[in-house]
């Protein structure tokens, strides 16, 4: 890889030789808070989030809708919207704060550091703008490729995603693509600038199972190939399970357990998780099995209720559930924390329940 593609050129303000030179873990997350003024009240979208990214590694972030994975993302990022939002917490992407930094030295590692591919690619590609034109951009800015230099290269990143006859398709606009063509294009400017992080949130909803496959391996393979770490936004458990090194499940702007993806999957101790893996389709089923859909509504995030947020919907809630907030803490192993006044494995050994014995959820654990 050439030095520029390597992030060697000049003036920039986060420059890494390789890979060796990030601090690790890669992205810190501590305590971040986004909240939303609104006319009916303030929406806490994100209400105290920590997590930790290592470099090259996957974390999955796992959710129902509107549970506030894509403001994480975004707050992340620092694309935010400027009026009306009101945040706090730390954010370290390679031990530099980002929380702190001025737009422009934002704008500096948007794309060359540290990317996202956002959920609705019709909205986030510019319509009146040739697809070869929104990678070129972002190549001539960050590693200052002359004009035909950055042609050449915005054709081999189109080709390496998949995009037949790239040559002819660089001068395409957005609208003339499939779903899933626009999927990989915004893939492609994503990875343009080869960052070492990319924040992926949904990126297959909408397509088919066979085209989601095809998109999440080839993310995979280009992290592979690049040593990106990505955090992968879903609303689906079954998407990062054979995916991801670690998830992490929100519920109502929080994570509500972290863990390994084995461990998770092997010793799940809140029964929101449990829940959302209820409702992975498996092939195992018999035909016509129905999938478990989460009963009752996701809480209000401007007046969420008192205790435990999980409690109205939630079949083993007891009264110190609807009293108390139960605080994140961690479980058997260190690298597990859940949020749950009554998890899962305690009420095995107490009781000998069935319904969540651990050698029962072993046998859907990912293999890997
Ligand atoms: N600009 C905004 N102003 C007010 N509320 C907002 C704003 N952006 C997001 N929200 C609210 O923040 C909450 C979290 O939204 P977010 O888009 O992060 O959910 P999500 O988990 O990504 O959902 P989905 O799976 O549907 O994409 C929602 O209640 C949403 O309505
Ligand atoms: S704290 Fe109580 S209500 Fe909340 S998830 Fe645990 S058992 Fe359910
Ligand atoms: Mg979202």
């Amino acid at each position: 890889m050439s030095a520029r593609r390597s992030g060697r050129s000049a003036g920039r303000t986060l420059e890494f030789l390789d890979v060796t030179d990030l601090a690790d873990p890669l992205l810190v997350v501590n305590d971040l808070h986004t909240s939303f003024r609104s006319g009916r009240g303030t929406v806490h979208a994100v209400d105290g989030v920590s997590l930790t990214v290592s470099r090259g590694k996957t974390l999955g972030i796992v959710g129902e809708s509107g549970s506030g994975k894509t403001v994480l993302a975004r707050s992340i990022m620092g694309l935010l919207p400027t009026r009306d939002v009101i945040r706090s917490g730390t954010v370290q992407f390679a031990g530099h704060e980002m929380t702190t930094m001025a737009p422009a030295q934002l704008r500096q590692v948007w794309g060359a550091q540290m990317s996202m591919i956002f959920q609705d690619p019709m909205t986030a590609l510019n319509p009146v703008v040739r697809i070869g034109r929104q990678i070129t951009d972002s190549l001539r800015l960050h590693l200052h490729m002359d004009r035909r230099e950055a042609n050449a290269t915005a054709v081999e990143l189109l080709r390496s995603v998949g995009i037949p006859s790239p040559e002819e398709r660089v001068r395409w606009y957005p609208f003339q693509l499939s779903g899933g063509m626009r999927q990989r294009v915004m893939i492609a400017i994503a990875l343009a600038c080869a960052p070492r992080l990319v924040l992926a949130d949904e990126p297959t909803t909408g397509l088919d199972v066979s085209v989601q496959a095809q998109i999440l391996d080839l993310l995979e393979a280009m992290q592979n190939e690049r040593h990106m770490a990505v955090v992968l936004v879903t609303h689906d458990l079954g998407v990062v399970a054979k995916r991801a090194d670690e998830i992490a499940v929100m519920y109502a702007g929080r994570i509500v357990e972290r863990a390994p993806t084995r461990t998770l999957f092997a010793h799940t101790h809140m029964p929101y998780t449990r829940a959302l893996m209820d409702s992975i389709p498996r092939l195992a089923n018999p035909s016509g099995t129905r999938l478990q859909a989460i009963g009752g509504r996701p809480p209000d995030l401007i007046h969420p209720p008192k205790g435990c947020r999980f409690a109205p919907r939630c079949a083993y809630a007891q009264d110190k559930c609807r009293e108390s907030d139960p605080p994140l803490r961690t479980a058997a192993s260190s690298d597990h924390v859940f949020a749950c006044w009554f998890p899962l494995v305690d009420r095995v050994s107490a009781d000998g329940s069935a319904t969540s014995s651990a050698s029962e959820v072993d046998r859907e654990a990912p293999s890997s």
